[in-house]
């Protein structure tokens, strides 16, 4: 449901500032802080209160913070300092991440991962494993995917019990879900690969097993929309696969990049370059969408949402460089309104 505009500017259309309402939680604006990893945690992925201060100074006016990506297994692991919720014992970490947020009068969400393929060998001291055979990477066995669904639904589960409003399933950027769903990767010749029918069954089975356990807190999916490859995943297959996402519950899409990655060189120039997908999926989604890439421009990001491109902006890179960006933000356009 959404609010009247606090600061109607005439055209009737809802601004960066206008609170949003999904499933009963209130966004206080439309500033996402996307998930970036920040280095913080420690070697076996526990928050540290570095990670917290590095959340606290940056979403005291931000919507809504999404926590960076977080490995649900040992095998999924990418980085030596990766955030991790693979296990109870970390619980009790996340708790204090999450109240320090809600300190700060903002929600938290927090993006689970699987790095399949790409996970690091160094890392986790094993073979890496995604949906195909390629190259160093094995074939993951049927049995292993519904264990893998399995661990996403406990990891899930323990997010809500450390307070989170809500998880985002990595299915961005290269990552075990977009693996699956980039006709690039998944050479499978089994119901899990081939048609866009079958490159999405993984993917959905994840979702069906972690909305099972997320006591009706918001559930997102980070989407790789294009993979902008000759014969990868198109914005067209992600239409469908937005509009699946949606029918199995998903309450708020993020819209970024596939095997490109979420900043490609080819469009790091242009101002808010995944746009155009997003733009795409929101025409053919009820819920809301999230616009990301380049955005550094309050009063451009305000634009986005009041022109009806996309319901939520989010900043990243700005946010990084000044940890006080969306406060500012938030400053300039209630400014602006009050001189209209
Ligand atoms: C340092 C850094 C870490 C990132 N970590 C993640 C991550 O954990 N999960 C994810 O989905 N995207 C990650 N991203 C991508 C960002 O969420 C975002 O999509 C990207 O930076 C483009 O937005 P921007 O132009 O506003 O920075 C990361 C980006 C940066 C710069």
């Amino acid at each position: 449901m959404l609010t009247t505009n606090r600061y109607g500017v005439g055209d009737g259309l809802l601004g960066l500032l206008e609170p949003l309402e999904v499933k009963g939680l209130t966004l206080r604006n439309r500033i996402v802080m996307p998930p970036m990893q920040s280095g913080r945690a420690s070697f076996a992925g526990e928050v540290t209160n570095r990670l917290i201060n590095f959340y606290v100074s940056r979403s005291i006016a931000v919507g809504l913070p999404i926590v960076e990506h977080s490995y649900i297994m040992p095998t999924g692991k990418i980085g030596p300092k990766q955030l991790g919720i693979y296990s109870d014992t970390l619980i009790e970490g996340f708790e204090r991440l999450t109240s320090a947020i809600h300190n700060v009068g903002a929600p938290a969400v927090l993006q689970i991962t699987h790095a399949g393929g790409v996970a690091n060998r160094k890392v986790i001291g094993t073979q890496p494993a995604g949906p195909s055979e390629r190259g160093k990477t094995r074939g993951l066995t049927v049995a292993e995917l519904l264990q893998i669904a399995d661990e996403f639904a406990l990891a899930a589960e323990r997010a809500i019990k450390a307070g989170f409003d809500g998880i985002e399933l990595h299915g961005a950027h290269g990552y075990l879900l977009n693996q699956f769903f980039t006709p690039l990767l998944n050479k499978r010749n089994d119901e899990y690969g081939g048609s866009l029918e079958n490159r999405m069954r993984f993917p959905l089975l994840v979702v069906q097993r972690v909305k099972a356990r997320l006591g009706g807190k918001l559930l997102l999916y980070r989407l790789g929309s294009d993979d902008l490859a000759p014969n990868g995943t198109s914005v067209e297959d992600s239409v469908t696969f937005a509009k699946r996402l949606e029918d199995s519950g998903v309450d708020i899409l993020d819209i970024s990049g596939g095997m490109c990655g979420s900043e490609p060189k080819q469009l790091k120039h242009i101002k808010g370059y995944f746009l155009p997908q997003a733009s795409e999926i929101k025409k053919a989604a009820n819920v809301p969408v999230i616009g990301v890439g380049g955005i550094r421009e309050a009063v451009y990001a305000d634009k986005l949402v009041r022109d009806g491109v996309v319901d939520l902006v989010a900043v990243g890179r700005a946010l990084l460089k000044d940890s006080k960006w969306a406060e500012k933000a938030v400053e300039r356009l209630g400014t602006k309104a009050v001189d209209v």
